[in-house]
């Protein structure tokens, strides 16, 4: 008996598995499109079954009917989606110009001849990532080696961003997110790291050199200044001296 029941219930849970690439409740298929691109929600049911299909968007907005024929009849009932809609012969259905007001999720309600069923899509929408920007956060020098903490940043277009470091150099190599740590000899100084940063659809990159970031460190450039500002100043005192004990009372004399 037990050993009839135990493979009929490994047969009813592999049946029971959900199929296909959607994920998350209910079968819902994630996409994720980038600014101005377009999308496409493909129903994965034959074409010559269909006969109608609703669209809405966040459950309550009806966006699009369409009555399969050949074309088929398709009403548009949201005018943000005005222009922006196509029917492949398959009845899928194609949103063009995505906008990031477009993020929501799709529901369609197909019919059939033998009965109606639903289908879900979650369409994240991002933006493309703006170009990183690398700055010196600090740097510190034992001897010879010096120990580099540089950051990673994108301005505004941050969601979801991540960030990865690659390094040419030998040194020991610590990314942590957006801050690199790195301990480089003289010698490997020079050498450039990349920070690239990523979200879900897109990736961009920045180049640069540890040493040019953090350049001399500031303290000793502005004390180099300072020695010359002060020659100048003494030296213009000096020579202001001179001119008042030697030059001026020679000329009141001569007035005399
Ligand atoms: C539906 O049509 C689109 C566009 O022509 C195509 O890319 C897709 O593969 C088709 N899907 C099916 C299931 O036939
Ligand atoms: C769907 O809802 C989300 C969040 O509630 C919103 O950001 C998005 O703009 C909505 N999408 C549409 C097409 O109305
Ligand atoms: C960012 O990622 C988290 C976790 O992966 C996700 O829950 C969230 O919805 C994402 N945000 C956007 C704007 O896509
Ligand atoms: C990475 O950075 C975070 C915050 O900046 C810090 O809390 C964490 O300890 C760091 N991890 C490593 C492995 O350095
Ligand atoms: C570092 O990057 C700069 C600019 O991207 C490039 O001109 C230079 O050749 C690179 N240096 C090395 C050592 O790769
Ligand atoms: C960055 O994007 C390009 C295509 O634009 C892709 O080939 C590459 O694999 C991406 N890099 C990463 C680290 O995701």
């Amino acid at each position: 008996m037990q050993g009839a029941l135990w493979p009929s219930l490994l047969l009813l849970l592999l049946v029971l598995q959900p199929s296909g690439s959607g994920r998350a409740e209910a079968g819902t298929m994630e996409l994720s499109r980038i600014l101005g691109d377009s999308v496409t929600f493909l129903l994965e049911i034959p074409a010559e079954q269909v006969r109608t299909v609703a669209w809405t968007v966040n459950a309550t907005r009806s966006i699009v009917t369409v009555t399969a024929g050949t074309p088929p009849n398709v009403i548009v009932l949201d005018s943000s989606y005005e222009g922006r809609l196509r029917v492949p012969e398959n009845n899928s259905l194609q949103i063009t110009s995505l906008r990031m007001k477009d993020t929501g999720t799709y529901g369609a309600q197909i019919t059939t001849a033998s009965g109606i069923s639903n289908r879900h899509f979650l369409l994240r929408m991002y933006k493309q990532v703006p170009e990183p920007t690398i700055v010196c956060d600090s740097v510190t020098c034992v001897k010879e080696t010096c120990n580099y903490n540089l950051h990673c940043t994108v301005r505004d277009g941050g969601d979801n961003v991540t960030y990865s470091w690659t390094h040419t150099a030998g040194g020991a190599v610590v990314p942590n997110g957006s801050i690199l740590h790195i301990s480089l000899s003289p010698r490997d100084a020079h050498l450039n790291a990349t920070c690239t940063a990523q979200n879900p659809v897109s990736n961009s990159s920045t180049t640069a050199s540890a040493k040019g970031l953090c350049a001399a460190p500031a303290s000793s450039l502005s004390y180099c200044h300072l020695k010359g500002i002060v020659l100048l100043l003494v030296l213009g005192a000096l020579s202001a001296g001179i001119i008042a004990v030697h030059v001026l009372p020679g000329r009141e004399q001569r007035r005399d």
